[in-house]
């Protein structure tokens, strides 16, 4: 089910929940912080490393047509005078010139709050825009490459610059053959990667959708020229139920075809999957045709051979490409939006309730997926409990507490989404069996000892 996400103040309690359990939190904070930069605490690495491997489980591994690689994030330049990278990577840029504030033109144009009112239709003429937050005049466009620069060895000419990669699709198109031959693969057949992508945003914002520094999970799939429609279906509904499998509603995700006049350098085709974020409908994941502008750009620049002889017909051609491709950090933010609840529930005090909030996460991407908490301190339980969560460890990602009151740290589970508590209480100690409570129904129920690992395994895999 959707829920009503129209309002600011829900991003406002999740980037608050996500400082307060250490998921996510702002980057250097104790130099005054890094503009727009976010490190992932305990819950939020295990978080993001539990969504990594579904990603690979469900798009690569549970296929006989995927293969994994890892590239380098800095490659030789010439990648990407290949790529297209150096000369179409770019964001137009405009400054208000009274009260500074730097924009991105064609979020200006996108903004209704801007004066005067556009019309798309019309050509541009940005003398007539002005600044959408205190009016001010604005300087002309700039195109501002996007791509981080840096130096390779010790001397900081221009033989020496290298830039960090801003998109992971060139390693595996650089490495095609290689790993086609290697690999002994027929088309179609693809390479996927996840790893870090760098973009020097001009405005970066709303907690970790747009940073200047963050993981892409995707894909290339390499075809015959006339199998793209087939390859770009299949994907578009790969992508969407991976979607469901993380609990994200159908009707917070809109598919929007990108037009001719919009596409990226590179494609034929796109498909934007947009989500309802609180703070407006924007791009989640990009689903592109992208011919065989790439293999063919890197064969020209490069001077290697990228083509593929098929070994029925004999036939040598350039493949052609359909790339998924998905932003991991926007993959958490609406994976813990889609997963956030409040709920009215009893608590310790008889008739009363209060406000329970529950990270209601796929099992499967749980930070922490069963809780070991003794009812109390005492050394009969903590002893039995320490045993316990060892040997939960060896099968599950197992947190042991043995702070505050019990209430207390049920709540604390279900605000990190642990989908099982198991309690041990004095009866333990005769009966051999435990308290399993779940994190969605709060339901409660006496399971043996020697069971509990099935039971467990039962319900998370
Ligand atoms: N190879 C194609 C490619 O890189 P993209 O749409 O530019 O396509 C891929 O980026 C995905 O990375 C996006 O769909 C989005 O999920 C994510 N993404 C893009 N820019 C981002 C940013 N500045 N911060 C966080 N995620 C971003």
């Amino acid at each position: 089910m959707a829920k009503e996400k129209n309002n600011l103040n829900l991003m406002d309690k999740l980037i608050a929940l996500c400082k307060q359990r250490g998921i996510i939190f702002p980057g250097s904070e104790i130099y005054g912080g890094l503009a727009n930069s976010w490190d992932f605490g305990p819950y939020g690495a295990l978080l993001k490393n539990n969504i990594r491997q579904a990603w690979l489980k469900h798009f690569v591994t549970s296929r006989d047509d995927m293969l994994l690689m890892e590239s380098g994030v800095i490659m030789n330049p010439k990648v990407w005078q290949a790529s297209g990278h150096l000369q179409n990577f770019t964001d137009p840029l405009v400054d208000c010139k009274k009260c500074k504030k730097r924009w991105r033109a064609d979020h200006i144009l996108e903004q209704k709050s801007a004066v005067p009112r556009y019309d798309k239709e019309k050509p541009v003429d940005w003398k007539e825009i002005h600044c959408p937050e205190c009016g001010g005049e604005l300087t002309a466009v700039r195109n501002f490459n996007l791509m981080f620069k840096s130096f390779m060895g010790p001397v900081e000419d221009k033989s020496a610059e290298v830039y960090l990669r801003p998109e992971l699709a060139a390693g595996m198109f650089t490495d095609f053959k290689l790993i086609q031959q290697a690999n002994r693969k027929k088309l179609p057949f693809g390479i996927a990667q996840i790893g870090k992508a760098f973009r020097n945003e001009i405005t970066p914002g709303n907690f970790i959708f747009r940073t200047r520094e963050f993981e892409i999970m995707e894909l290339e799939y390499f075809i015959k020229p006339k199998e793209w429609q087939s390859a770009f279906d299949m994907w578009f509904n790969l992508m969407k139920a991976w979607l469901k499998n993380l609990n994200v509603a159908d009707e917070d995700i809109k598919i929007n075809e990108i037009q001719a006049g919009e596409l990226a350098h590179y494609s034929e085709r796109t498909v934007d999957f947009e989500y309802n974020y609180p703070f407006g409908l924007k791009e989640l994941y990009g689903l592109a045709y992208r011919t065989d502008f790439d293999l063919s750009s890197h064969a020209k620049f490069s001077g290697a051979d990228l083509t593929y002889t098929d070994p029925d017909t004999g036939e040598k051609f350039i493949p052609h490409v359909v790339e998924p491709s998905m932003g991991l950090e926007r993959t958490v933010l609406v994976t813990l939006l889609s997963a956030y609840t409040e709920e009215e529930a009893p608590t310790a005090d008889e008739g009363e309730t209060d406000t329970r909030v529950v990270l209601k996460l796929p099992k499967h991407i749980a930070p922490i997926q069963v809780a070991v908490l003794p009812l109390s301190k005492k050394d009969e339980l903590v002893r039995i409990a320490q045993v316990l969560a060892q040997d939960l460890r060896q099968k599950f990602i197992v947190e042991y507490d043995d702070t505050q009151s019990i209430g207390r740290r049920y709540r604390r589970q279900d605000e990190i989404g642990t989908p099982y508590c198991v309690t041990i209480d004095f009866d333990s100690v005769k009966d051999k069996a435990v308290t399993v409570r779940d994190r969605d129904t709060m339901k409660q129920e006496r399971v043996n000892l020697l069971d509990l690992i099935d039971y467990l395994k039962e319900r998370l895999f």
